[in-house]
């Protein structure tokens, strides 16, 4: 049985018998198991595409494709992630203090649209346990041979008027620790996080991150949302090139949730197949005004959307919604086609 097969007949059917948050606490839990299996890791290379390197702000990626921000928010299962054949995986969102999220249930599987809407709200174990983790990792030897991004919050105890404070204290505990740093401003379910992106604030935030990056030198990376306007996106665009920041990453999960019926709609930010084109129209739209980098996430769920994004300029993939539900195979997939 191939790796598709396997995921969608046996995997995937036990998953989705449970609540989708259930589901991911499993899913995570073993692969976090299997991270310090040597064996087993090797077992699951078997499902690996074929090497396709490409360097990108000064890292090589050994393929395009990478997992999302959110899947493992707390850096727990690097290692599986890496024998399972992505390209690079970022961890996070990890926010400078502990917190517990949002009350369940907080994911929301919508499967006839490949769909998922969640308010998760940013749980996660804070930066100091995951600093300490990566840590342990790095000198464990098993630290995997694919860049590893950190993606980064606001605590939601922090004021949105002490946020640059808030961002500045994980980036110095965390960016040592990376290859690259992503700064979340786009997130819908932390009040008030995305008017950072609003370019005085943005400016304030990359001005703050990038004196402190003068000590690491670290790739900096911002993921937007793609419920902003373009003039908006043209500020950011231009605030990203001032600041020197290495790529953009769009975008993150909408508001815009007219692809669910009104009965089953639900708070939160909504990803996979109904963010497809207007997470690539973002690509388009800062490819065609800037030669940053743009790492592309949005409703990437088979072959032709992956290459859609690359069309638009993208240089790297992320996917996260795809992968819930088409599992280990969406990787070959999209690596035969490329
Ligand atoms: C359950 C869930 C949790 C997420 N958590 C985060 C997060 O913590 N930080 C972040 O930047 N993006 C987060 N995202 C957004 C994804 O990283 C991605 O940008 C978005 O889902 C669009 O990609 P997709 O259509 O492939 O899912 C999350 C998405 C989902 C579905």
């Amino acid at each position: 049985m191939n790796a598709d097969a396997l995921y969608q007949h046996f995997v995937r059917r036990v998953l989705f018998s449970l609540s989708a948050e259930t589901a991911h606490n499993l899913a995570i839990r073993n692969l976090r198991t299997i991270s310090s299996l040597p064996s087993v890791l090797a077992q699951l290379q078997r499902f690996q595409p074929p090497p396709a390197p490409k360097t990108v702000f000064g890292l090589t990626f050994p393929n395009q494709v990478g997992l999302a921000a959110g899947f493992d928010k707390n850096g727990v299962a690097i290692p599986a992630w890496a024998a399972l054949g992505f390209g690079f995986v970022e961890i996070g969102t990890v926010t400078a203090q502990p917190q517990p999220g949002n009350p369940k249930p907080r994911i929301f599987r919508y499967p006839e649209q490949q769909a998922l809407i969640n308010r998760l709200g940013f749980n996660n174990d804070g930066a100091d346990v995951v600093a300490a983790r990566l840590g342990a990792l790095r000198v464990s030897g098993r630290w995997p041979a694919i860049p590893v991004g950190i993606n980064l919050g606001k605590s939601k105890v922090t004021p949105i008027g002490n946020a640059v404070d808030d961002y500045l204290y994980s980036f110095r505990l965390l960016a040592p620790l990376a290859d690259y740093v992503v700064l979340n401003v786009s997130s819908p379910n932390t009040p008030g996080l995305r008017s950072l992106q609003e370019h005085n604030a943005l400016e304030q935030l990359l001005r703050a991150i990038q004196a402190e990056n003068q000590n690491v030198r670290k790739p900096v990376l911002v993921k937007i949302a793609p419920d902003l306007s373009i003039p908006e996106l043209e500020q950011v665009i231009t605030a990203c090139e001032q600041h020197e920041v290495a790529g953009m990453i769009a975008t993150n999960t909408t508001l815009d949730h007219s692809a669910i019926p009104s009965a089953r709609d639900q708070t939160g930010g909504l990803s996979g197949r109904p963010l497809r084109e207007k997470s690539t129209e973002f690509v388009r739209a800062i490819t065609s005004r800037s030669s940053l980098p743009v790492i592309a996430s949005g409703g990437i769920t088979d072959a032709g959307s992956a290459r859609e994004k690359l069309e638009a300029g993208a240089q790297l993939l992320q996917v996260y919604t795809g992968y819930v539900y088409r599992g280990p195979g969406l990787l070959r997939e999209i690596a035969q086609d490329l």
